[in-house]
């Protein structure tokens, strides 16, 4: 089900976006993010990690595939995994998926959730598209329950 839509959101605008996302950082969360190479994934995550007081510095999981992060406040764990090179159950199993998204008192975000539709939690989950918008230069935005 469609939640939410946003268009022409340019990069000045991005926390318009990480506002929104960040209503749905709790404990046993999951979103997931969808996009082609470059759509603007990493720098959403990096703007709601802003948002919602991480402390360390964010940086893409490409090679690692997992980065964890804790929030200031309230050190809540955030996973952040990047799923381009991830296909297989024994993948996610080797990289710790499992664990992350059946621990009720952590968040996940996932870079290329797409890639793992099948294996994605039933619950508790919202799906992210980004996309080109017209103008090249700003990205649409449409969130999934
Ligand atoms: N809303 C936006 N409007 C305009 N440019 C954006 C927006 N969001 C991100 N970008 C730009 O898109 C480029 C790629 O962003 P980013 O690295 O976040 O993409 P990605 O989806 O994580 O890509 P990859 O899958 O390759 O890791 C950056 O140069 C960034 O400036
Ligand atoms: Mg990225």
């Amino acid at each position: 089900m469609k939640l939410a839509e946003f268009k022409n959101i340019g990069l000045d605008e991005i926390e318009i976006i990480s506002l929104k996302l960040a209503e749905f950082v709790k404990p046993g969360f999951t979103i997931g993010l969808i996009g082609d190479l470059g759509a603007g994934k990493t720098c959403l995550v990096s703007d709601l990690c802003k948002k919602i007081k991480i402390t360390s510095g964010i940086s893409s999981p490409t090679f690692t595939l997992l980065n964890q992060y804790e929030t200031a406040e309230t050190h809540l764990l955030i996973n952040h995994f990047d799923m381009y090179r991830i296909s297989t159950f024994e993948d996610l199993e080797s990289i710790g998926y499992y664990d992350c998204i059946n621990d009720i008192n952590s968040f996940n975000i996932i870079e290329w959730a797409d890639k793992i539709l099948k294996y994605l939690p039933k619950e508790n989950l919202v799906l992210i598209k980004i996309t080109y918008s017209i103008d090249l230069e700003k990205r649409d935005y449409v969130f999934y329950s």
